[in-house]
């Protein structure tokens, strides 16, 4: 099959991610008249710029599926819930940005430089992880190719735009008001973001975590196939407009040196190292904004686990951690001949009895 082929929905695509979804499609050529523009009854009837054409945007219906190939879907996981089945039933492999399917052991999680075989298990959905996970995924994936890998502490520091275009809009008005001396009353997040952070991404759950930092654990061990690996993570928002930034503390089976864990991180596909600090080069938000790779650097041993590394990593949230991974994920299924479900599909069993019972506690 050619990619080029293709009838494309692009579903959310008024959103933060669908938005860049369409650039990228640009980006590869895409002829216009292949690409349906899908987003709520609101945005029926707007035109959204695609070089030199606008694609007009239509409400998305069950039936807006009809003889359409593919569906990328970045909306609420309210609403991929009931639009992914219908996309499905008329013949779409859907590839679902949200969290709504991540977790459903009949659908692949994936990031294909790291778990690419998955999706030859579909069975019409192919999730991709939240956009904290999967440069961190990536760098565990180099990693340990070192050694296996124990525990991992991570602190995120993320964009405005991974919550949305709205919150982006509420950062940019409170700059705006603060500098003007004007009070700001939040509306997306719970505290002012503009000239402030806060550590909370998602509701707070019982164990004292918040939703994002529990679904970091649980999909990177879906990614990696690793039910047993110990994961903490401290998840802030910042004031920033694009890209996430992690901080990582990575606990191996045996010792890695600094210069050993740089060279599998340099051979890993879509990892770019950005690491001598004293000519104060390591990566930043602003640097990895609109660019494909995750950036690593202040790789060094860290001076409290024995066999443990520590790092900083940037990704631009929106292209690797949303609408580039989605298309990665077509090329693959492309590649690999499963763009329909196959007759055969199975179901993955990601984690191990002992480690599902500690999933199912939390
Ligand atoms: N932002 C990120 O970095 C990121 C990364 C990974 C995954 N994701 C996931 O991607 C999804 C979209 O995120 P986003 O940041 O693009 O959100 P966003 O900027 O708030 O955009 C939401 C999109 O959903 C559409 N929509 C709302 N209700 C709809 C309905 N009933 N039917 C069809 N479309 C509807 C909106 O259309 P209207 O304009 O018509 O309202 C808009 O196009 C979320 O599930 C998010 O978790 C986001």
């Amino acid at each position: 099959m050619n990619p080029s082929d293709l009838r494309i929905a692009i579903v959310g695509a008024t959103g933060a991610v669908g938005q860049v979804a369409l650039q990228l499609l640009q980006e590869r050529n895409t002829p216009a008249e292949q690409i349906v523009a899908m987003a709520s009854a609101r945005s029926a009837g707007k035109k959204i710029a695609y070089g030199r054409c606008e694609i007009p945007v239509t409400e998305a219906t069950p039936d807006a599926f009809d003889g359409l190939d593919v569906a990328f879907i970045s909306v609420s996981a309210a609403v991929s819930k009931k639009l992914a089945p219908e996309a499905v039933k008329r013949g779409c492999l859907v590839i679902d940005d949200g969290s709504a399917f991540r977790m459903e052991q009949s659908v692949p999680l994936v990031v294909p430089e790291v778990n690419g075989t998955d999706v030859e298990w579909h069975a019409g959905v192919i999730s991709i992880p939240n956009c904290t996970t999967t440069p961190l995924v990536m760098v565990l994936a180099a990693l340990r190719q070192c050694s296996s890998i124990r525990s991992v502490t991570v602190a995120t520091y993320q964009s405005v735009t991974g919550t949305g275009g709205k919150a982006l809009a509420e950062l940019l008005e409170q700059i705006a008001a603060s500098l003007r001396g004007k009070s700001v009353t939040p509306s997306v997040y719970p505290h002012p973001i503009a000239f402030n952070l806060f550590p909370q991404v998602g509701a707070f759950l019982e164990n004292g975590y918040t939703q994002e930092e529990m679904k970091m654990m649980h999909e990177v061990r879906k990614i990696l196939h690793q039910g047993n690996l110990a994961l903490s993570a401290t998840c802030v928002r910042v004031p920033v407009e694009i890209s996430h930034s992690e901080a990582v503390h990575i606990d191996f089976e045996s010792k890695v040196s600094p210069e050993s864990a740089r060279e599998s991180l340099l051979r890993f596909p879509g990892i770019t190292l950005l690491d001598e600090p004293g000519k104060s080069l390591y990566p930043t938000p602003l640097q990895a904004a609109g660019k494909d790779s995750v950036f690593v650097g202040r790789v060094r041993q860290d001076l409290v686990l024995k066999s443990g590394l520590a790092l900083w990593l940037s990704c631009d949230n929106l292209r690797k951690g949303a609408a580039l991974d989605a298309l990665q994920i077509l090329d693959e299924c492309v590649k690999r001949g499963c763009v329909k479900p196959q007759t055969n599909s199975r179901q993955q069993q990601p984690v191990t009895a002992t480690s599902a019972a500690k999933l199912s506690d939390q």
